[in-house]
């Protein structure tokens, strides 16, 4: 058997320590698969004294990642520090310099720097891998790169945060408010360390953002991506949907459109029938439409140390063959410039609800608005509040009602258009709050 392959970990939390305990579980079987030993030579991380659960005392130990990088002890540099910059980049494009691989499961570095690092990586002859920076466990890298390599790929989407997920499916199941379910993400670990990246959307778009430059053959551009979060969502929306026979979903989609390709993060209705709304908690599922294989759909555990470890594991097993592939699955300097659709003119229905002041002719001016701006209304409900005997007198206070609309399809601009209307009107209490209708299968 060839020479063991030489790994250098930087970073040893979660998935440092899942990686290790894998080693030590599987590396024989691992060997016997790959035709190659593996072995990890030498680690850092930002507290050399503290009790991981195993032991490091036959590695070198490395204070700075950048040292490791470089070092003779190793061929490959496993980057399990993450952040998008500082010393995960230094890092990184030390051991692409130095001629070593690279095994990454850091979105955020990929998501900002991944263009630049592909060509070094191409450049100097070596692999830049990342299965495990997009959906944890799930080998969705590895399937579009690879497996689906005789498609043309019109649409990759999919649930791709297991925090917002487990948030929204838990205010679904127990009708508590997002607030609560936050805290309870937080308090399983689920949520990263700051969950505004989470909550906020963008830690979707950083994996989204390296689906899309796969899925198109198109340069990675982060900051083309339309983010919104979860934060905004209330139980009524959540009971709202379950009505109309949908469920809240965080969605990530790339698609092709006739003006470029549209890249959105946001919260979306799926029709309770399709698949990605059966997908529950931390769970994350990635669909991708190929021409000739159909729709694909891939579903299984987005983090988790474990998980994490087993994609970071898959990564290392195509070094130990001798398998290179370039980063975006074809050579970097072939990636075509990211051509972005407008998203004013994203096309779909939306689902609106309004808190509207119960007084006459509040109906007849929202109904006015839409039709100037072109809408068609598939429905619009108001929800009493209260039951009520009789019309409210011009005595009584004028207490907003709950009023949900939902519109045929429609474009992105029409809607902003119509919502700016209203509020101007004067006859809603609060901002509206406006869910993007997804129709998937
Ligand atoms: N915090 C992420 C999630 C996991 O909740 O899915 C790693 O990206």
């Amino acid at each position: 058997m060839a020479e063991a392959l030489r790994l250098g970990v930087a970073g040893l939390g979660t998935v440092g320590g899942s990686l290790v305990r894998l080693l030590e579980r599987h590396g024989n079987e691992f060997a016997v698969r790959n035709g190659r030993r593996v072995r990890i030579t030498s680690v850092c991380a930002r507290d050399r004294s503290r009790d991981r659960g195993f032991d490091i005392s036959a590695y070198t130990w490395f204070d700075d990642p950048v040292d490791m990088a470089a070092s003779d002890e190793i061929d490959v540099f496993v980057e399990l520090m993450g952040g998008a910059d500082g010393v995960a980049h230094g890092s990184v494009k030390q051991a692409l310099k130095a001629g070593k691989h690279v095994v990454t499961a850091n979105k955020a570095l990929l998501a900002t720097h991944g263009n630049a690092l592909a060509e070094l990586a191409d450049e100097i002859g070596v692999s830049l891998n990342f299965e495990a920076a997009a959906a944890g466990g799930i080998p969705v890298i590895k399937t579009m790169r690879e497996a689906l390599s005789g498609n043309n790929v019109s649409r990759v989407y999919g649930i791709l945060n297991g925090t917002c997920n487990y948030i929204l499916t838990r205010m679904e199941h127990e009708g508590l408010t997002f607030d609560a379910c936050l805290a309870e993400a937080q308090r399983l670990g689920y949520a990263e360390a700051d969950p505004a990246f989470d909550i906020g959307g963008q830690d979707t778009a950083h994996k989204l953002a390296l689906l899309t430059a796969i899925a198109f053959g198109t340069r990675v551009e982060l900051d083309s991506i339309y983010v919104e979060g979860i934060t905004s969502v209330t139980p009524a929306d959540i009971v709202a949907a379950d009505e109309l026979g949908y469920r809240i979903k965080l969605l990530g989609v790339a698609n092709r459109t006739e003006t470029g390709i549209e890249q959105r993060v946001h919260l979306a209705m799926v029709p309770k029938s399709s698949v990605l709304a059966r997908v529950e908690g931390v769970t994350n599922a990635v669909a991708v439409d190929g021409d000739f294989v159909g729709q694909l759909v891939l579903s299984g555990p987005g983090a988790g140390g474990e998980a994490t470890a087993s994609a970071v594991a898959a990564d290392i097993a195509d070094l130990a063959r001798g398998d290179r592939m370039s980063t975006f699955g074809r050579p970097a300097s072939t990636l075509e410039p990211y051509r972005r659709a407008a998203m004013r003119r994203h096309a779909g229905g939306y689902y609106v609800r309004l808190s509207v002041y119960d007084r006459p002719g509040a109906f007849a001016a929202i109904a006015k608005r839409m039709a100037e701006a072109d809408i068609s209304l598939e429905s619009i409900v108001q929800r009493a509040r209260a039951p009520r005997t009789a019309a409210p007198s011009h005595m009584e206070p004028e207490a907003p009602q709950p009023v949900i609309l939902v519109t045929y399809e429609t474009t992105e601009k029409a809607i902003r258009d119509a919502l700016a209307a209203i509020l101007g009107d004067g006859h809603i209490a609060d901002g509206p709050q406006m869910i993007r209708i997804e129709n998937l299968d």
